[in-house]
């Protein structure tokens, strides 16, 4: 034999020597779910180990992220029902528990990159990212909702704005409406490549926030495409995007790698909350070692092209990282 691929594994210094990927705590996007009221930690039944905090307790919890050294949360509200209606009302209110929330973080953690969620349905009677007409999801009335939304946000001075609903020109519409007011250091983070999938279970009872009828497979992708990705991507990406995201993430790292082949930009993969739940639930079995499952799945979400990772493990990778 004249290779023997065994010796670059021969001890945790080799290996440390010739390691491609390296996971760091700037790397992770912390998602957070805010909820009004004061002092209220709620734990998701669904997602174990994971709350929804009022905003007294956000702001804590994203000051412990800083000092992990998380650059970046992602924001969504739980909206109380009687605020949802049609037509986004609350969503672009700027006293809404959103754009509060926004204003609260940035002035306790100024350096910390606020992005947040850009769709309705957490404010929709009928748990739909956009509006509806009878069975339909009205694409440019929501475009236009979703553009306000973002400026409202942006006033509120959330630094990167991510749209997660899939309508077709939102990209557009929310990058033009920033330059018409100013907000020219405002990013975009877009979900370019959303399918539609079932690991968000848990992030809709995080929110309450599933479709009252239907699915939302008219605008989310369909999960037997890859091709597609690459049109949605490159369309956000001419619109305006400044990091594209591919989600849900470990069933979709073909997609990433596509992705980050395809494209000059940062790329996002977001391990969404069933991807969270499943480890949970095997590591609360006794079934997998939740630690090193954490570090193997992101570590892997890295390799596959990841350059920024939104998982809901943020805070405890960045502390099994610093050990
Ligand atoms: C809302 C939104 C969803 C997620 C992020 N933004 C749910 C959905 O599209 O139904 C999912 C996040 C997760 O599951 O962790 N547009």
């Amino acid at each position: 034999m004249i290779r023997r691929n065994r010796i670059l594994r021969t001890s945790p210094a080799i290996r440390a020597m010739v390691a491609e990927t390296i996971l760091t705590p700037s790397d992770f996007i912390a998602p957070l779910f805010v909820t009004e009221g004061e002092n209220v930690k709620e734990e998701i039944s669904s997602m174990p180990g994971y709350f929804r905090y009022s905003l007294d307790l956000t702001v804590q919890e994203a000051k412990e992220l800083w000092t992990l050294g998380i650059k970046s949360v992602l924001l969504f509200v739980k909206a109380p029902d009687n605020v949802k209606d049609n037509k986004g009302t609350e969503a672009v209110n700027p006293n809404g528990l959103m754009q509060r929330s926004i204003r609260a973080i940035k002035a306790a953690i100024p350096e910390m990159v606020v992005m947040t969620d850009v769709a309705l349905d957490p404010y929709s009677s009928y748990g739909h990212d956009g509006i509806v007409e009878g069975t339909e999801i009205l694409n440019d009335a929501t475009v236009e909702v979703l553009a306000r939304m973002s400026l409202s946000h942006a006033q509120a001075g959330a630094d990167f704005i991510a749209p997660s609903d899939m309508m077709d020109g939102r990209i557009l519409a929310i990058r033009n409406i920033l330059e018409e007011n100013g907000f020219d250091k405002v990013g975009i983070m877009a979900y370019s490549a959303k399918y539609a999938s079932c690991f968000y279970g848990p992030f809709r009872d995080a929110l309450d926030s599933a479709p009252g009828f239907g699915d939302k497979k008219s605008y989310q992708m369909d999960y037997a495409n890859s091709r597609e990705a690459i049109r949605e991507t490159l369309m956000d990406i001419e619109e305006g995007a400044d990091i594209v995201m591919v989600k849900p993430a470990m069933a979709y790292m073909d997609i990433i790698r596509i992705i980050k082949d395809r494209t000059t930009v940062p790329v996002s993969a977001y391990h969404v909350s069933g991807e969270y739940a499943m480890i949970k639930a095997a590591a609360q079995n006794g079934w997998l070692n939740e630690e090193k499952a954490i570090i193997e799945s992101l570590t892997s979400l890295k390799r596959a092209g990841a350059d920024l990772i939104a998982t809901y493990f943020a805070k405890d990778a960045a502390k099994l990282l610093q050990r």
